[in-house]
């Protein structure tokens, strides 16, 4: 296959900011109300087209640096005694995608009242400062919502509570026009309309741009590090994972756009786990059974959060199948031999030698004999498939460097944007 992947840039952040709100029921849509919100107030104001683009592309995604469900509430409930910190955890995600780097002041920023701006950093820019302003606003309004009552009956609460930002050191001009735009009752339906993140997308409010793979793999990778960088056993789990599934990949004549596809697909393949509390994720002891029940809804996650993303179609199936198993013993689907296409059992097989390969709070990292050891077992159960774990057998010490190289690289960036910060 000589023809390369590309995949449009609103699709992606899209569906990655609606994923950020599915750990708990309080979060849902907060992403992209706020986005709505922070693009009414930017029209307002009348920044242009570059400026509104950059604060809408802030706003989808504004609490990518909280990574676990735990973090997402705490900063949602205001018991986030320490919001700066995801903001510049956040910020820091952002600078390693071209596509979103612009962006990452605004995320910085979007806790922090004006008056504190000027004294953190006086080399801000002024169009910065104010987008990062309307942010807090929004974020602040969309979190004061009380989910339970209808919306025209606590409008005037809620525009009460904006004034009140002031206080806080909010820009006045923000509050102003927040006024301007919440005038209308149609304004507040739109918020909570369930067809908003539809009618977000309708409205192109992101240029329409079709991505090539190495700029669409750079904002994955960004979305790979929010799943991988809650924990250190885990940090470089999803980088071992494409490069054992890309050499396996290779060993078994894939070319072209299937490669990038796998590549992608081994990124990807644990996103689902931004439903995980970390409470269950990074226990350090056993499981109980309603623990594992949580866990194994993260390929079912997986698998829904990237089918939204057109072209993403094989992606989604070889990432969100990774563990199916050939006898319909695996999760989520029950998927058997047959429905399994050969990318996703290619990433069940790199998902399992990789695990192995890497230490966990309860044990060492395994071996050469211990991979291998796990893994023809598995073979000889018929729950991965003989063929290709003799492609990576035959393969082994040319795969693993890879493996190893690439995780060595993804280590230092891990302790140096995220173990730094904190
Ligand atoms: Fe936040
Ligand atoms: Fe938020
Ligand atoms: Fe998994
Ligand atoms: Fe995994």
């Amino acid at each position: 296959m000589l023809y390369n992947l590309t995949v449009n840039l609103a699709d992606l952040l899209f569906s990655v900011s609606e994923a950020m709100d599915l750990s708990d029921t309080s979060l849902v849509d907060h992403q992209i109300r706020t986005a709505f919100v922070s693009s009414e107030v930017a029209r307002a104001m009348k920044l242009d087209y570059g400026q509104t683009e950059r604060l809408f592309v802030a706003a989808l995604l504004h609490d990518i640096g909280a990574m676990s469900p735990e973090e997402k509430i705490g900063a949602h409930i205001f018991e986030d005694l320490c919001p700066e910190m995801h903001c510049k955890r956040g910020g820091r995600l952002f600078r390693e995608a071209f596509w979103l780097e612009p962006s990452a002041w605004i995320i910085d920023w979007h806790h922090t009242p004006m008056a504190k701006h000027r004294e953190a950093d006086r080399s801000l820019s002024e169009s910065n400062v104010l987008a990062s302003q309307i942010l807090f606003l929004a974020d602040h309004l969309e979190r004061m919502i009380q989910r339970d009552t209808f919306i025209l009956h606590q409008t005037e609460t809620l525009c009460a509570q904006m004034h009140d930002l002031i206080d806080h050191g909010v820009h006045a001009d923000v509050i102003c026009l927040f006024d301007e735009v919440s005038a209308n009752e149609g304004f507040w339906l739109e918020l909570v309309s369930n067809s908003l993140g539809r009618n977000l997308r309708e409205r192109s409010l992101l240029r329409s741009i079709d991505l090539d793979y190495d700029a669409a793999r750079s904002i994955v990778s960004v979305f790979k590090d929010m799943t991988d960088f809650r924990s250190p056993f885990t940090a470089t789990h999803s980088t071992g994972v494409a490069a054992c599934a890309r050499g396996i990949g290779k060993a078994m004549a894939f070319t072209g756009k299937e490669l990038q596809q796998i590549d992608m697909a081994g990124l990807m393949h644990d996103i689902g786990k931004l439903v995980v509390p970390d409470a269950i994720l990074c226990k350090p002891t056993g499981l109980t059974s309603n623990e594992y029940a949580v866990i194994k809804q993260h390929p079912y996650y997986t698998f829904r959060i990237l089918s939204r993303i057109r072209g993403f179609e094989k992606i989604a199936e070889w990432a969100g199948f990774h563990h199916e198993r050939n006898d319909g013993s695996g999760y989520s689907m029950r998927l058997k031999q047959e429905e399994i296409d050969l990318g996703a059992k290619i990433v069940a097989v790199a998902d399992v030698a990789t695990a192995i390969s890497e230490s966990r709070p309860y044990r060492e990292p395994g071996d050469k004999a211990a991979v291998l050891y796990a893994l023809l077992k598995m073979s000889s159960k018929g729950t991965l498939e003989p063929r290709i774990i003799e492609a990576l057998v035959d393969n082994y010490e040319s795969i693993m460097v890879e493996v190893l190289d690439y995780q060595a690289a993804d280590k230092a960036r891990y302790i140096e944007c995220y173990e730094v910060i904190g």
